[in-house]
């Protein structure tokens, strides 16, 4: 798993809890798997199609550093699968796990359409996935 994006907790992104507010680190999530799945498929008509479970592992209070972290799973003829695991920066506590989240490469009719890409030509291979 590679991480990306590091954000730090400021007083809007927190519930009545006074703890990180579950929706911000998804639109977080989202963004990151995104841009992930452009820069992969090579184009920015991707869509998010599916999120798996998500367990909320351990809560993030305001001052933390939490990092995102995606890792390739499998792709297929239109979408791409990654799962996601999000951790405090410095303490390494995690935060969230994502087992599945898929995007879809779509037409300019928002119609599924076929990316060629395959693990090979990703520069994957089924022990090095990253
Ligand atoms: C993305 C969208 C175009 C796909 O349309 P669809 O008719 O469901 O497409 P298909 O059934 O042909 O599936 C497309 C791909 O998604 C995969 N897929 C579909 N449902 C899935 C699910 N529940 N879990 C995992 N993968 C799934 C299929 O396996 C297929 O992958 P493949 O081509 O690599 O084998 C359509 O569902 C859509 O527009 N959704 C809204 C997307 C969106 O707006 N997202 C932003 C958040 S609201």
């Amino acid at each position: 798993m590679k991480f990306y994006s590091r954000k730090l907790i400021k007083p809007g992104d927190l519930n009545a809890n006074d703890t990180l507010f579950g929706g911000a680190l998804l639109r977080w999530i989202d963004e990151e798997a995104g841009i992930y799945a452009m820069t992969k498929l090579d184009s920015k008509k991707v869509v998010t199609k599916y999120i798996s479970e998500i367990n909320f592992v351990s809560s993030a209070k305001q001052g933390d550093v939490i990092e995102i972290g995606l890792a390739f799973q499998s792709i297929g003829t239109t979408s791409i699968t990654f799962s996601c695991m999000v951790r405090n920066v410095f303490t390494k506590k995690v935060i969230i796990s994502i087992e599945k989240i898929v995007f879809v490469h779509i037409d300019s009719q928002e119609r599924p359409k076929p990316h060629h890409k395959t693990i090979h030509n990703l520069g994957f291979t089924q022990s090095s996935k990253a």
